[in-house]
Parts: C-alpha cells; structure tokens; sequence
C-alpha cells in the first residue's frame, strides 16, 4: 500500500519543489527550531508553505512539558490523519520533544510516517527520503555537541522586528518535576563567534529586536566567556537593537549579570525567573537549589542594581505533598517579589521524571485548580498594579504589529516587556515611538502618542 502511495508522490518532487508546513508547539526555544528546520528543509530543496491543503510534507514541532501540550497534538495528529486520508501522498513528521519522549510509539498509528528528535533536525531531509520510500523514518539520537551553529535560521515570522538566537541548548538541572532535560539531553553552549554573526546579520536585515535564548541561560560558558560577557559582547553589536534573554535560573544569575543589563542602553530591563514555588521544602523537593530567602535576596539585588527592572516569573500549584501552608508561602511570596507578570501552571506528572519516579502527586485535581485560580487571581492583581505605575508616564514602545482587536491601532512593547497599544498614524512596524499611557488593564497598556 505504501509504495504505491510514493509513487504518487515522485512526479510532484521532481516537477517542482516539494512544499513543506511546520506547525510549531510550546516554547520560544521551539519557534527558533523551527525556523533552524526550515532553513535546513529549504536547503535541501523544499519550500516553505502557510497552506497545508498544499503541503506535500507537514512537520509538527511538539512540547512535552504537561500533558495537557501532549494531548493537543495527539488531537492535532488525528485531524491531519483525516487530511492524509483524502491526499495519502501527505507525508506527516513528528519533531521536538514529544519525538523525543515517545520515540517510536508515534509511529504505531500509522499516520505519523516520521519522528525526529530536537538533536536529529540535520537528518531531516534524509528521513524524508526514507519515508519517500515507503518506509517510516526515526531519529531521536541526543547529541552531546549539535548546537546548529552555522545555520541561519528562516524567520517565519513575517514582520521582521524580532528575532530568536538560540545560544544554547539541552539542560543540566534536574527539576523533579521537568522532563526537559530528557527530551533536550545535556547542556552545550553555542561558540559567540556564530552567535554574534548573527546578530549582525539580523541587524542588516532590519530587525530591531534580539531575545537570546536557552533553557538556561546564566550558564552559558564557552572557552572564551560566560553569559555576563556574552551579554555585554551582544549588545555592543546589537547597537540600535534592543536585546533581551531568556530564560535564568535563579541560582545561576549572578550579580553580573544585573550590572551589565544596567550598563548598556540597549539591553531591555526585563528578567523572566521563574521561581517555581515560595516554599523551601517545596523548592528543596523539587531540586531547585535556592530557597525561598536567597530567591527574594535576588529579587532586592534586581531592584537595587536596576531599579526599572520588571521581572517576571513562573509558578507551578500543587507540586507533590504540597499542603495549604507551602501554597500560601507562593502567595506571599507573589506578593513581597510584587512579579510584574507570571506564568501559571498546575502540576502536571511528567513519566520518568525524578518526581514521578520518587513522589506520589497527591494534590487531589479540584485542589490544584482552586490554588491556580487562587495564584492567578493574585497575579491579576499584582499585574494591574504594574500597569498603573504607568499609568501618565510616556513609554518607549517598540512597534510590532498591527493590534489583534484593531486595524486602526498597532502593538508593541516597552523594554519592561509591556504590551501598549496606540492608534497607528504614520507609524509602522520596526518604529520607536513615545507612548503616553492613558488607560491601563491587567494584560495591557493603551495610550498616545506624544
Ligand atoms: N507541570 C507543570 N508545569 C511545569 N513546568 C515544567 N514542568 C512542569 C510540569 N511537570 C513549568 C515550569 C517551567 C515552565 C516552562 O513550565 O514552571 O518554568
Ligand atoms: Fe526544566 Fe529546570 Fe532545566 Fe528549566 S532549569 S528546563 S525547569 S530542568
């Protein structure tokens, strides 16, 4: 049945380019991937489609970090079964973590012709011949080195403000409750020579707007420097673009750090620190290596060193054996760190992970989920408290996009990662300009422009 379903196939690829939709799940680090996966693809002979009614290859890349990431795309891949039920010559590629996590499971439905993990994406082009073949190809290899320098990634995102660098890849922490680092592997950092050629190729391309990534960045460390001095050595060549980072552990994010975000312009003053939870036994349980003091400390030296800094953070609710009191020490916590924004999560059981091996996630769900509400509800308000302390300032917003809700009004951000909206004027994407804010919810900023 297969071969015949190939043959189909060969005329189209030999005729024309063959046409390649990503679909891409999860993290910032997951929408840079992809785009390094359609730089390698397009390479290889493919071009890149937004269509998938004329997408002969469809690549999904997937995040394993809840279950509930998983479920989507499991549905996701039962609706493009039914597309490749219609056009059979449709070939259907898992990638990213989920690849990584069930391997070859994916392949037992029939649909799924192909799996690649987030170390195999240079073999991409030769799995698809194997699939063109008639048989189902598999490569979920971690490597202890492939950081893809060298590969200039496809921007995928058209309006060209904004770009990802990945700097590093895989983790060496072992968060109880994070599957990352076996879906990632270990923790390599890119050499700064590929990385700043980046840069600059980005700002030759017009973009106004750099985020450094990896799962961890304050420990980045090549043979020539660690992160603080690749920060400073970015932003010197990111001169007129605004440079941001993403995302710190908190044990690893040294003093600095904060001094060389103080010392240069043009680093925005924003920090993601996700602290997971205010409770020591619940940080010292879930391997994190602070506790809920040292988090704060870091959190005083931030204001001190920076005192414009927004910071923002991520929180997990009903982690194992968390009783009323730790899910309380979060709320204070929230509260004396005053987070500008947050990502909320309830926890969710990763298999294998060193939680799910050791500890019994015995929050009952109702509970999870009224902590949540309880920690989101605080959020809100901690949120609309930020947003008021803007409220008759002028900002510098970095222009985006047209606004979701408007035509006639456009979107940005300020440094401290605020999004404000304006009526567009003259102004477009890629502009400066200087908001005076006039209105203010929890999720954004509206003003005009002074
Ligand atoms: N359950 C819930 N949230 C999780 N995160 C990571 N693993 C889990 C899990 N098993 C959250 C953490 C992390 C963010 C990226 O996702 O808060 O910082
Ligand atoms: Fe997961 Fe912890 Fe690594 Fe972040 S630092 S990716 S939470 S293991």
């Amino acid at each position: 049945m297969k071969e015949r379903i190939i043959s189909s196939i060969r005329p189209i690829y030999k005729e024309q380019s063959p046409k390649l939709y990503i679909e891409t799940y999860g993290c910032q680090m997951n929408v840079n991937d992809s785009e390094i996966v359609a730089a390698i693809m397009q390479k290889a002979g493919y071009s890149i489609t937004r269509d998938i009614g004329e997408a002969n290859v469809v690549l999904i890349n997937t995040c394993s970090v809840r279950d509930n990431a998983e479920q989507r795309v499991m549905g996701r891949i039962e609706q493009f079964g039914a597309e490749k039920k219609k056009r059979p010559s449709l070939n259907i590629g898992i990638i990213g973590c989920m690849a990584e996590r069930l391997k070859e499971r994916l392949l037992e439905n029939r649909i799924v012709d192909l799996v690649a993990g987030p170390d195999a994406y240079r073999e991409l082009p030769k799995l698809l011949e194997t699939t063109a073949s008639g048989q189902q190809g598999i490569n979920v290899l971690l490597s202890r080195d492939e950081t893809y320098s060298g590969i200039s990634p496809v921007r995928l995102d058209k309006t060209g403000v904004s770009a990802y660098i990945s700097i590093m890849r895989g983790c060496n922490n072992v968060c109880a409750f994070c599957v990352v680092p076996y879906t990632r592997g270990a923790e390599r950092s890119r050499p700064p020579g590929t990385i700043l050629d980046e840069v600059r190729e980005l700002a030759d391309n017009g973009y106004r707007e750099i985020t450094l990534l990896g799962q961890n960045v304050n420990s980045y460390r090549s043979e020539e420097m660690n992160f603080s001095r690749l920060l400073a050595a970015v932003a010197r060549a990111a001169s007129g673009m605004r440079v941001r980072f993403s995302t710190s552990h908190p044990k690893d994010m040294g003093v600095d750090v904060l001094e060389t975000i103080a010392g240069y312009d043009n680093i925005c003053n924003s920090i993601h620190l996700p602290v997971q939870s205010g409770s020591t036994a619940m940080l010292q349980k879930m391997n994190r290596k602070y506790t809920r003091d040292e988090y704060l400390q870091k959190i005083e030296k931030i204001r001190e060193v920076i005192p414009d800094c927004s910071i923002s953070t991520d929180i997990i609710a009903g982690f194992c054996g968390e009783t009323l009191d730790d899910h309380r020490h979060t709320l204070s916590l929230m509260e004396t760190a005053a987070f500008d924004a947050a990502f909320m999560f309830k926890y969710s059981e990763r298999p294998n992970t060193r939680a799910a091996r050791h500890f019994s996630d015995d929050v009952p769900e109702n509970e999870k989920i009224r902590r949540l509400t309880e920690i989101i509800d605080l959020q809100s308000r901690l949120s609309l408290a930020s947003h008021a302390k803007e409220y008759g300032q002028t900002v510098e917003v970095l222009v985006e996009d047209v606004s979701k809700r408007s035509e006639n009004d456009l979107c940005g951000r300020t440094p401290q990662n605020k999004t404000v909206i304006f009526p567009k004027n003259h102004y477009r994407a890629g502009d400066l300009v200087k908001v005076k804010i006039t209105e203010y919810t929890q999720a954004t900023l509206k003003g005009e422009t002074v």
